[in-house]
């Protein structure tokens, strides 16, 4: 990790060098905290920009940890539709070409690691949440800003909504264009980003994703599609929007994060396995090799053989969390509702009084309420760090 404290000036006529590297295929770039150098373009308009652009010395400070992804990619021809890699640009680059940030934060930089978000691992987000919770304890810091790839966005913001420990904002941004591709969405996103990171109405909102004009909670926020406008919550809606004047917040979420998080990263360094499957017609359930300690099916109702398998997976230990397809469903576990969760024990083997061998209940099944299965998987990883027992485990998912 780098972490540098931005001079002006020098941003300028750094980003006014930034750009392409000249080879023809998409690739991503494998190492993590190995930025490759690019070669000379000009970045028009930007010295231009940077020269209008009065700092305030005494706005908030706030740190943008860059981590890769669209947001730091160039196009093999500048201004083209072609192919394009992602993680190229340095926060310090990605930052410099937006001067306009300067009105509104004190920039530092950080660059975590400078990959396509498809590279993004467990352990890089338990890495990632203990630097920012480290960061967020600096009396000096308003908040923080993570730039991110948004093929696993979603995942890592919600990882981090569950895992950092602070009311102060966190707030994950990417693009959906590269940064030398026409029209690059990047520089609004990231100005809206650090906008709202700075201000005093986003404490207490946890951990959001910021794009296209939306302040959307970590929890909700869920990519649809691969164009500008792409992330979405469902039926859960914005928290707010970066308007002219500023971030304006509607709501405010009342699940659990933030300071209220019971998960504490500090002796964890790995993730428990959890392996995510689909339920669909026909269907006999999945066996697994890799010896998971937790399962996510995705379904909207099990067939009988799904049912048999998974049974029989929670029998071993195994914790099966079922989430609705379409994470819109809030059935089932007791969640939010006025009682506590039922204890769904299968006692089908000790019905009747026939004196037969004493078999063990099987131990429950977990329903995630309104969790797509990727964000339950990420729940499950988490709540397994602390016990493997599932209706404590469906606690966890009844409050976060
Ligand atoms: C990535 O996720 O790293 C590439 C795609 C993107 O950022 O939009």
């Amino acid at each position: 990790m780098n972490r540098s404290v931005r001079p002006t000036v020098a941003l300028v006529a750094l980003v006014a060098g930034a750009c392409v590297r000249p080879s023809a295929a998409p690739v991503v770039t494998p190492s993590p905290a190995a930025p490759a150098p690019v070669a000379s373009a000009p970045a028009a308009g930007v010295v231009a920009r940077a020269a209008a652009v009065v700092p305030n010395p005494n706005a908030p400070k706030v740190l943008v940890i860059a981590t890769g992804g669209t947001i730091a990619g160039v196009q093999d021809a500048p201004g083209t539709l072609g192919g394009y890699r992602a993680g190229t640009l340095t926060a310090e680059q990605i930052t410099a070409s937006v001067p306009e940030l300067a009105r509104y934060a004190r920039i530092e930089t950080e660059q975590f690691s400078n990959v396509a978000s498809t590279l993004v691992t467990p352990e890089m987000w338990v890495k990632l949440a203990k630097r920012i919770n480290v960061a967020l304890q600096r009396g000096d810091l308003a908040g923080v800003v993570v730039t991110h790839g948004t093929d696993r966005l979603e995942e890592t913001a919600f990882f981090l909504y569950l895992t950092v420990r602070s009311n102060k904002p966190v707030v994950v941004v990417g693009a959906q264009r590269p940064a030398t591709g026409i029209s690059p969405d990047g520089p609004i996103n990231l100005l809206s980003a650090v906008r709202t990171a700075a201000s005093p109405r986003a404490v207490q909102k946890g951990v959001m994703v910021v794009m296209d004009d939306r302040i959307l909670s970590a929890r909700e926020s869920r990519k649809l599609y691969q164009r500008t406008g792409g992330f979405d919550t469902g039926d859960m809606g914005m928290l707010g929007v970066v308007a002219s004047q500023g971030p304006e917040f509607f709501f405010a979420p009342v699940r659990r994060f933030g300071e209220r998080s019971e998960f504490d990263l500090d002796r964890v360094d790995t993730l428990p396995k959890v392996e995510l499957t689909m339920s669909y017609p026909g269907g006999t359930g999945q066996t697994f090799t890799t010896n998971p300690k937790g399962v996510v099916v995705a379904t909207t109702g099990m067939t009988a053989a799904e049912n048999a398998t998974y049974r029989a997976l929670r029998q071993t230990g195994v914790v099966v969390v079922t989430s609705f397809t379409s994470g819109e469903n809030v059935n089932g576990g007791g969640g939010g509702g006025d009682g506590p969760p039922p204890a769904r024990v299968d006692t089908a083997a000790r019905r009747d009084s026939v004196a037969r061998p004493v078999v063990a209940p099987v131990p429950p099944g977990v329903v995630a309420l309104h969790l797509t299965a990727t964000k339950a998987r990420i729940l499950l990883m988490v709540a397994l760090t602390k016990t493997n027992d599932p209706r404590e485990i469906q606690r966890i998912f009844n409050e976060y």
